[in-house]
Protein backbone atom coordinates (compact mmCIF):
# COMPACT_ATOMS: atom_id res chain seq x y z
CA UNK A 1 0.00 0.00 0.00
CA UNK A 2 1.61 3.73 -0.75
CA UNK A 3 1.54 5.97 1.97
CA UNK A 4 0.29 8.72 -0.67
CA UNK A 5 -2.87 10.64 0.75
CA UNK A 6 -4.85 11.07 -2.56
CA UNK A 7 -8.23 13.27 -2.40
CA UNK A 8 -11.60 12.21 -3.32
CA UNK A 9 -14.18 14.47 -4.39
CA UNK A 10 -17.58 15.51 -2.73
CA UNK A 11 -20.67 14.80 -4.37
CA UNK A 12 -19.31 13.18 -7.76
CA UNK A 13 -20.68 9.34 -8.66
CA UNK A 14 -16.75 8.36 -8.06
CA UNK A 15 -17.38 9.16 -4.20
CA UNK A 16 -19.77 6.53 -3.63
CA UNK A 17 -16.63 4.35 -3.53
CA UNK A 18 -16.74 5.37 0.14
CA UNK A 19 -19.72 4.18 1.13
CA UNK A 20 -18.84 0.38 0.61
CA UNK A 21 -15.20 1.03 1.72
CA UNK A 22 -15.82 2.12 4.79
CA UNK A 23 -18.45 -0.36 5.20
CA UNK A 24 -16.30 -3.26 4.79
CA UNK A 25 -13.61 -1.59 7.09
CA UNK A 26 -16.57 -1.35 9.63
CA UNK A 27 -17.75 -4.74 8.77
CA UNK A 28 -14.17 -6.14 9.44
CA UNK A 29 -13.84 -4.26 13.34
CA UNK A 30 -17.20 -5.20 14.04
CA UNK A 31 -17.75 -8.61 12.62
CA UNK A 32 -14.53 -10.23 12.43
CA UNK A 33 -15.43 -13.76 12.61
CA UNK A 34 -17.37 -13.36 9.56
CA UNK A 35 -15.74 -10.92 7.89
CA UNK A 36 -11.99 -10.44 7.32
CA UNK A 37 -10.47 -7.64 5.15
CA UNK A 38 -7.08 -6.72 5.22
CA UNK A 39 -6.83 -3.90 2.99
CA UNK A 40 -10.05 -1.58 3.72
CA UNK A 41 -8.84 0.08 6.55
CA UNK A 42 -5.06 0.88 5.04
CA UNK A 43 -6.83 1.97 2.15
CA UNK A 44 -9.51 4.74 3.88
CA UNK A 45 -6.06 5.63 5.94
CA UNK A 46 -4.32 6.61 2.69
CA UNK A 47 -7.18 8.90 1.47
CA UNK A 48 -7.70 12.51 2.01
CA UNK A 49 -11.36 12.28 3.04
CA UNK A 50 -13.14 13.07 6.28
CA UNK A 51 -14.36 10.15 7.41
CA UNK A 52 -15.67 11.67 11.00
CA UNK A 53 -19.16 12.03 10.38
CA UNK A 54 -19.15 7.98 9.80
CA UNK A 55 -16.87 7.06 12.87
CA UNK A 56 -19.41 8.79 14.80
CA UNK A 57 -21.80 6.92 13.83
CA UNK A 58 -20.09 3.54 13.63
CA UNK A 59 -22.00 2.25 16.98
CA UNK A 60 -25.72 2.80 15.46
CA UNK A 61 -27.49 -0.29 14.23
CA UNK A 62 -28.76 1.15 11.01
CA UNK A 63 -25.31 2.11 10.18
CA UNK A 64 -23.47 -1.33 11.12
CA UNK A 65 -26.00 -2.82 8.95
CA UNK A 66 -24.71 -0.81 5.97
CA UNK A 67 -21.58 -2.23 7.00
CA UNK A 68 -22.37 -5.78 6.87
CA UNK A 69 -24.36 -4.90 3.27
CA UNK A 70 -20.91 -3.80 1.88
CA UNK A 71 -18.99 -6.81 3.13
CA UNK A 72 -21.86 -9.53 1.99
CA UNK A 73 -21.63 -8.07 -1.20
CA UNK A 74 -18.10 -8.62 -1.56
CA UNK A 75 -18.30 -11.88 -0.03
CA UNK A 76 -20.89 -13.01 -2.81
CA UNK A 77 -18.50 -11.47 -5.57
CA UNK A 78 -15.50 -13.73 -4.42
CA UNK A 79 -17.66 -16.57 -3.95
CA UNK A 80 -18.71 -16.46 -7.58
CA UNK A 81 -15.06 -15.28 -9.02
CA UNK A 82 -13.47 -18.39 -7.19
CA UNK A 83 -16.56 -20.29 -8.63
CA UNK A 84 -15.75 -19.41 -12.67
CA UNK A 85 -12.28 -19.96 -12.17
CA UNK A 86 -12.21 -23.77 -11.36
CA UNK A 87 -13.61 -23.79 -14.71
CA UNK A 88 -11.68 -20.82 -16.05
CA UNK A 89 -8.55 -20.81 -13.66
CA UNK A 90 -6.59 -18.40 -16.61
CA UNK A 91 -9.77 -16.41 -17.15
CA UNK A 92 -10.10 -12.65 -17.13
CA UNK A 93 -11.60 -11.49 -14.02
CA UNK A 94 -12.91 -7.71 -14.64
CA UNK A 95 -14.28 -5.14 -11.50
CA UNK A 96 -17.03 -3.03 -13.29
CA UNK A 97 -16.72 0.05 -11.57
CA UNK A 98 -14.42 -0.93 -9.11
CA UNK A 99 -13.90 2.37 -6.50
CA UNK A 100 -11.27 0.99 -4.20
CA UNK A 101 -12.39 -2.40 -3.89
CA UNK A 102 -9.84 -5.44 -3.95
CA UNK A 103 -12.21 -8.35 -5.06
CA UNK A 104 -10.17 -9.18 -7.75
CA UNK A 105 -7.58 -10.08 -5.55
CA UNK A 106 -9.37 -11.58 -2.37
CA UNK A 107 -10.31 -13.96 -5.24
CA UNK A 108 -7.09 -14.35 -6.97
CA UNK A 109 -5.88 -18.09 -8.19
CA UNK A 110 -2.79 -17.24 -8.83
CA UNK A 111 -3.25 -17.45 -12.66
CA UNK A 112 -5.94 -15.54 -13.06
CA UNK A 113 -5.15 -11.84 -14.78
CA UNK A 114 -7.79 -9.15 -13.13
CA UNK A 115 -8.61 -5.96 -14.44
CA UNK A 116 -10.09 -3.06 -12.38
CA UNK A 117 -12.35 -0.28 -14.75
CA UNK A 118 -13.53 2.72 -13.47
CA UNK A 119 -13.37 6.50 -14.19
CA UNK A 120 -10.09 8.12 -14.87
CA UNK A 121 -10.15 10.12 -11.85
CA UNK A 122 -11.15 7.05 -9.67
CA UNK A 123 -7.80 4.98 -11.57
CA UNK A 124 -5.88 7.76 -10.81
CA UNK A 125 -6.22 7.70 -7.22
CA UNK A 126 -6.40 3.86 -7.24
CA UNK A 127 -3.09 4.12 -9.05
CA UNK A 128 -1.39 6.29 -6.70
CA UNK A 129 -3.09 4.45 -3.22
CA UNK A 130 -2.56 0.45 -4.48
CA UNK A 131 0.39 -0.70 -6.05
CA UNK A 132 -1.05 -2.81 -9.28
CA UNK A 133 -0.39 -5.95 -9.30
CA UNK A 134 1.55 -8.48 -11.68
CA UNK A 135 -1.36 -10.11 -13.33
CA UNK A 136 -3.63 -6.95 -12.87
CA UNK A 137 -4.77 -3.90 -15.44
CA UNK A 138 -6.31 -1.06 -14.32
CA UNK A 139 -8.30 0.58 -17.11
CA UNK A 140 -9.81 4.09 -16.97
CA UNK A 141 -12.76 4.33 -18.95
CA UNK A 142 -16.77 4.99 -19.00
CA UNK A 143 -18.62 1.45 -19.23
CA UNK A 144 -20.83 2.88 -21.43
CA UNK A 145 -17.89 3.43 -23.86
CA UNK A 146 -17.58 -0.14 -25.22
CA UNK A 147 -14.23 0.38 -26.16
CA UNK A 148 -12.94 -0.94 -22.86
CA UNK A 149 -14.04 -4.31 -23.96
CA UNK A 150 -11.07 -3.99 -26.63
CA UNK A 151 -8.97 -4.18 -23.79
CA UNK A 152 -10.13 -7.40 -22.21
CA UNK A 153 -8.21 -10.85 -23.06
CA UNK A 154 -11.12 -13.58 -22.75
CA UNK A 155 -9.36 -16.09 -24.56
CA UNK A 156 -9.09 -17.88 -21.53
CA UNK A 157 -12.31 -17.31 -20.25
CA UNK A 158 -13.72 -13.85 -18.84
CA UNK A 159 -16.21 -13.16 -15.66
CA UNK A 160 -17.29 -10.00 -15.36
CA UNK A 161 -18.29 -8.27 -11.88
CA UNK A 162 -20.50 -5.20 -10.89
CA UNK A 163 -20.54 -4.27 -7.16
CA UNK A 164 -23.01 -1.62 -6.03
CA UNK A 165 -22.00 0.14 -9.85
CA UNK A 166 -25.55 -0.80 -12.02
CA UNK A 167 -28.19 1.35 -10.06
CA UNK A 168 -26.11 4.79 -11.69
CA UNK A 169 -26.93 3.43 -14.61
CA UNK A 170 -30.23 3.13 -16.65
CA UNK A 171 -31.64 0.03 -17.56
CA UNK A 172 -31.17 1.14 -21.66
CA UNK A 173 -27.41 1.60 -20.89
CA UNK A 174 -27.35 -2.31 -19.01
CA UNK A 175 -29.20 -4.14 -21.61
CA UNK A 176 -26.43 -2.61 -23.77
CA UNK A 177 -23.70 -3.03 -22.35
CA UNK A 178 -24.46 -7.05 -21.42
CA UNK A 179 -25.68 -7.75 -25.14
CA UNK A 180 -22.39 -6.37 -26.26
CA UNK A 181 -20.16 -8.35 -23.65
CA UNK A 182 -21.98 -11.34 -24.57
CA UNK A 183 -21.01 -11.22 -28.38
CA UNK A 184 -17.55 -10.55 -27.32
CA UNK A 185 -16.75 -13.06 -24.74
CA UNK A 186 -18.56 -16.06 -25.57
CA UNK A 187 -18.81 -18.61 -22.43
CA UNK A 188 -18.16 -15.75 -20.27
CA UNK A 189 -19.95 -14.62 -17.29
CA UNK A 190 -21.60 -11.43 -15.80
CA UNK A 191 -22.76 -11.45 -12.04
CA UNK A 192 -23.78 -8.12 -10.26
CA UNK A 193 -26.31 -6.87 -7.49
CA UNK A 194 -30.16 -5.44 -8.28
CA UNK A 195 -32.43 -3.81 -6.16
CA UNK A 196 -36.31 -4.02 -6.87
CA UNK A 197 -38.29 -0.78 -7.48
CA UNK A 198 -39.35 -0.16 -3.79
CA UNK A 199 -34.89 -0.25 -3.14
CA UNK A 200 -34.64 1.93 -5.85
CA UNK A 201 -37.33 4.33 -4.79
CA UNK A 202 -36.68 4.21 -0.98
CA UNK A 203 -33.10 3.02 -0.52
CA UNK A 204 -31.56 4.29 -3.45
CA UNK A 205 -32.99 7.31 -3.56
CA UNK A 206 -31.29 9.40 -1.03
CA UNK A 207 -27.92 8.49 -2.54
CA UNK A 208 -28.69 9.26 -6.15
CA UNK A 209 -30.16 12.64 -5.08
CA UNK A 210 -27.31 13.86 -3.70
CA UNK A 211 -25.23 13.05 -7.03
CA UNK A 212 -27.58 15.17 -9.04
CA UNK A 213 -29.43 12.16 -9.77
CA UNK A 214 -32.82 14.03 -9.64
CA UNK A 215 -35.07 12.06 -11.96
CA UNK A 216 -34.36 8.49 -10.86
CA UNK A 217 -37.17 7.22 -12.99
CA UNK A 218 -35.22 5.57 -15.62
CA UNK A 219 -32.39 4.12 -13.54
CA UNK A 220 -31.82 0.79 -12.97
CA UNK A 221 -34.17 -1.61 -10.73
CA UNK A 222 -35.27 -5.71 -10.95
CA UNK A 223 -38.84 -6.39 -9.81
CA UNK A 224 -39.09 -9.42 -11.31
CA UNK A 225 -36.23 -11.26 -12.99
CA UNK A 226 -38.42 -11.81 -16.06
CA UNK A 227 -36.96 -8.09 -17.12
CA UNK A 228 -33.51 -9.32 -17.62
CA UNK A 229 -34.72 -12.23 -20.06
CA UNK A 230 -35.07 -12.35 -23.66
CA UNK A 231 -32.42 -9.97 -24.26
CA UNK A 232 -30.44 -11.65 -26.79
CA UNK A 233 -29.70 -15.57 -27.28
CA UNK A 234 -26.45 -15.43 -25.99
CA UNK A 235 -27.44 -14.52 -22.37
CA UNK A 236 -28.88 -16.93 -20.18
CA UNK A 237 -30.21 -15.76 -16.62
CA UNK A 238 -29.04 -19.03 -14.47
CA UNK A 239 -28.75 -17.76 -10.73
CA UNK A 240 -30.80 -15.20 -8.46
CA UNK A 241 -29.33 -15.42 -4.98
CA UNK A 242 -29.86 -13.01 -1.91
CA UNK A 243 -28.00 -10.91 -1.32
CA UNK A 244 -27.48 -11.05 2.11
CA UNK A 245 -27.92 -14.63 2.63
CA UNK A 246 -28.01 -16.54 -0.28
CA UNK A 247 -24.46 -17.48 0.23
CA UNK A 248 -23.01 -17.20 3.53
CA UNK A 249 -25.42 -17.06 6.77
CA UNK A 250 -25.06 -13.86 9.01
CA UNK A 251 -22.59 -15.74 11.58
CA UNK A 252 -20.80 -14.19 13.82
CA UNK A 253 -21.70 -13.09 17.74
CA UNK A 254 -21.67 -9.63 17.57
CA UNK A 255 -24.63 -9.62 14.70
CA UNK A 256 -27.91 -8.84 16.61
CA UNK A 257 -31.44 -9.62 16.00
CA UNK A 258 -32.32 -6.68 14.28
CA UNK A 259 -30.13 -7.23 11.66
CA UNK A 260 -31.68 -10.39 10.95
CA UNK A 261 -34.26 -9.25 10.46
CA UNK A 262 -33.08 -5.88 8.10
CA UNK A 263 -31.41 -9.03 5.97
CA UNK A 264 -35.10 -10.68 5.70
CA UNK A 265 -36.15 -7.11 4.52
CA UNK A 266 -33.68 -6.70 1.91
CA UNK A 267 -34.78 -10.00 0.09
CA UNK A 268 -38.45 -9.39 0.51
CA UNK A 269 -39.09 -6.03 0.26
CA UNK A 270 -35.89 -4.57 -1.11
CA UNK A 271 -35.37 -7.49 -3.50
CA UNK A 272 -31.79 -7.20 -3.00
CA UNK A 273 -30.33 -9.93 -5.13
CA UNK A 274 -27.04 -10.76 -6.62
CA UNK A 275 -27.74 -12.03 -10.30
CA UNK A 276 -25.60 -14.24 -12.28
CA UNK A 277 -26.12 -14.35 -16.17
CA UNK A 278 -24.43 -16.70 -18.89
CA UNK A 279 -23.48 -15.63 -22.21
CA UNK A 280 -23.66 -18.51 -24.35
CA UNK A 281 -20.82 -20.15 -26.53
C1 LIG B 1 -20.83 2.45 -5.16
S1 LIG B 1 -19.28 2.53 -5.97
C2 LIG B 1 -18.83 0.81 -5.88
C3 LIG B 1 -17.35 0.62 -5.96
C4 LIG B 1 -16.87 -0.83 -5.84
N1 LIG B 1 -17.48 -1.69 -6.83
C5 LIG B 1 -17.07 -1.38 -4.44
O1 LIG B 1 -17.79 -2.38 -4.27
O2 LIG B 1 -16.47 -0.83 -3.51
C6 LIG B 1 -19.70 2.72 -7.71
C7 LIG B 1 -18.50 2.83 -8.61
O3 LIG B 1 -18.95 2.78 -9.97
C8 LIG B 1 -18.20 3.70 -10.73
N2 LIG B 1 -18.98 4.07 -11.92
C9 LIG B 1 -20.25 4.53 -11.98
N3 LIG B 1 -20.61 4.78 -13.26
C10 LIG B 1 -19.54 4.45 -14.03
C11 LIG B 1 -19.28 4.49 -15.45
N4 LIG B 1 -20.21 4.91 -16.31
N5 LIG B 1 -18.08 4.09 -15.89
C12 LIG B 1 -17.11 3.67 -15.01
N6 LIG B 1 -17.30 3.60 -13.67
C13 LIG B 1 -18.50 4.00 -13.19
C14 LIG B 1 -18.02 4.88 -9.76
O4 LIG B 1 -16.98 5.73 -10.15
C15 LIG B 1 -17.74 4.15 -8.45
O5 LIG B 1 -16.38 3.88 -8.25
Amino acid sequence: MKSKQKHIEKGSVQETLIIPLYGRKLCAEQFPTLYKDEYAAKICESIDYDFSGMEKKKNNLMYQFGGLEGAMREKDMIWEIKDYLKAYPKAAVVNLGCGLNMTGRMADNGTCHIYNLDFKDVINSRNEIVSVGEREENIPCDLNDFSWMDQIDGSNGAIFYAAGVFHYFTIEQIRKMVIAMADRFPGGRLVFDAVGKFGRDKLMKGTLKSLGMNDISGLFYVEDEAELMGWSKKVELKTKKSYMQGYYKLDDPNIKGIHRFMAKLCDTLAKMYIYRMEFIA
